[in-house]
């Protein structure tokens, strides 16, 4: 019998890049995380020339671990590694919780742009008396042609066609330790609006400040059931900040902030303990809301629950406005990983939770997840009292 191994066509990027991200903007999460994960400080993402395909670019550039010529090769050009699912899963430096462990991410830079440009200074595992990182006299650049790889039919071709080619450069004196990616040659022109809307959606690579602190002061209880989404046991120094600038054509619009969920005329937060068999529901209205409804109160739901049927631990809170829609680069309700936003990603027309659909079918009068769990739900003796559905767009929402 003859041994045989598997031939892979090229189109596995582009099947790839497309099923693990919707939108541009999730695909730039994506290059973002990389950089958290190699115990950057800063990451700046900065944009040129947007509107003419031929020379618009968008840079990504962080002061991180950086890579050298092996660590590119079994990193960068290996796909689905185990770099980070070996060891403990957390960073050497900062031990921060690897937000990565499928080794496909860089894949979404493909969906960006036709080619991908990266210089890289790897640490050399001293550090300058600012804390920063200082990097070997020798980095590596590269450059990979995806239009050049989607003409060869399978990965044996690459080699030869010139796709994708690394080399050394010496650093001639000081340098620092870090990153850059340069994406050229994007696959759309933007337009403005087109930024703005990516201005939002980048925003929410991070969790915003009314999920991580204190629901607003419009709320008739403050604290509700949780002070903070992302509080956590203070672990000793994993906690080493991280920025995200925005710079060039991306210099940012406001982001979504406590004016937009001051707004809402109730929220909703959910704690779901699958150790204790329980998750705890809570709600509140706004003050403005009870003002007008005065039977509008604080309620308070403990559900018990099968810890096999639920076992998933998550805390969640969701912003709700009446009758009308957050703006759409904020509504819906997203999932967030170690502070990182994770799929599903609950933006528009992704309906993870069914409401949409649940809204415009409205098969029995309860939605279809809630279904037989009638009799936990408080029931009150309110006139006015009614099942409203709602579809996502009156839900901004967050859970982790
Ligand atoms: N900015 C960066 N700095 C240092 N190394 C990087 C950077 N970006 C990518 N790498 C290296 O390339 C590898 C591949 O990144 P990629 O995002 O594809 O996979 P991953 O992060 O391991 O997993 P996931 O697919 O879940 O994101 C990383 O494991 C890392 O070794
Ligand atoms: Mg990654």
């Amino acid at each position: 019998m003859a041994r045989a191994t598997f031939t892979v066509d090229t189109q596995l990027f582009r099947e790839l890049g497309e099923l693990l991200v919707g939108e541009d903007a999730t695909a730039l999460t994506e290059l973002v995380k990389n950089s958290y994960d190699a115990d950057s400080r800063v990451v700046s993402i900065a944009g040129r020339s947007l509107g003419k395909p031929e020379n618009s670019l968008i840079t990504i550039a962080d002061d991180g671990v950086g890579m050298n010529g092996e660590q590119f090769n079994h990193g960068f050009l290996t796909v689905a590694g185990r770099e980070k699912t070996t060891g403990d899963r957390r960073s050497k430096i900062y031990r921060r919780i690897y937000t990565g462990e499928k080794g496909v991410g860089r894949l979404a830079a493909r969906k960006l742009a036709k080619r991908l440009e990266v210089e890289s200074w790897p640490w050399s595992g001293k550090l300058d008396v600012q804390g920063r990182l200082i990097s070997q006299p020798t980095g590596i650049r590269a450059t990979i042609d995806w239009d050049k790889i989607d003409r060869c039919r399978t990965f044996d071709d690459i080699p030869k066609s010139g796709a994708v080619r690394v080399e050394t450069i010496p650093a001639n004196g000081f340098r620092l330790a870090g990153t850059t990616l340069t994406l050229r040659r994007l696959r759309k022109s933007w337009t403005k609006k087109d930024i703005e809307k990516f201005q939002r959606r980048a925003l929410t690579f991070r969790p915003p400040q009314v999920f991580t602190g204190q629901i607003p002061e419009t709320f008739v209880a403050r604290p509700l059931l949780l002070k903070s989404l992302f509080s956590q046991p203070a672990a000793s120094n994993s906690e080493e900040p991280f920025r995200i600038d925005m710079l060039g054509a991306f210099d940012i619009v406001e982001p979504p902030g406590v004016s937009d969920a001051a707004a809402a005329q109730w929220v909703l937060e959910i704690l779901s303990e699958p150790k204790r068999g329980q998750v705890t529901y809570t709600m509140a209205p706004s003050q403005k809301f009870q003002r007008k409804y005065p039977k509008a109160q604080v309620e308070r739901a403990v559900i018990k629950v099968k810890r096999a049927q639920n076992p998933i631990p998550f805390r969640g809170r969701i912003y709700n406005l009446l009758n009308r829609s957050w703006d759409g680069s904020i509504a819906g309700v997203r999932v967030y990983m170690n502070g990182f936003r994770v799929l599903p990603y609950g933006e528009a027309k992704n309906d993870w939770l069914g409401l949409d659909d649940d809204t415009t079918s409205r098969a029995r009068d309860l939605l279809r997840n809630l279904k037989g769990l009638a009799g936990d739900i408080p029931r009150s003796a309110d006139s006015e009292e009614e099942t409203k559905m709602q579809r996502n767009s009156a839900y901004w929402g967050l859970s982790r």
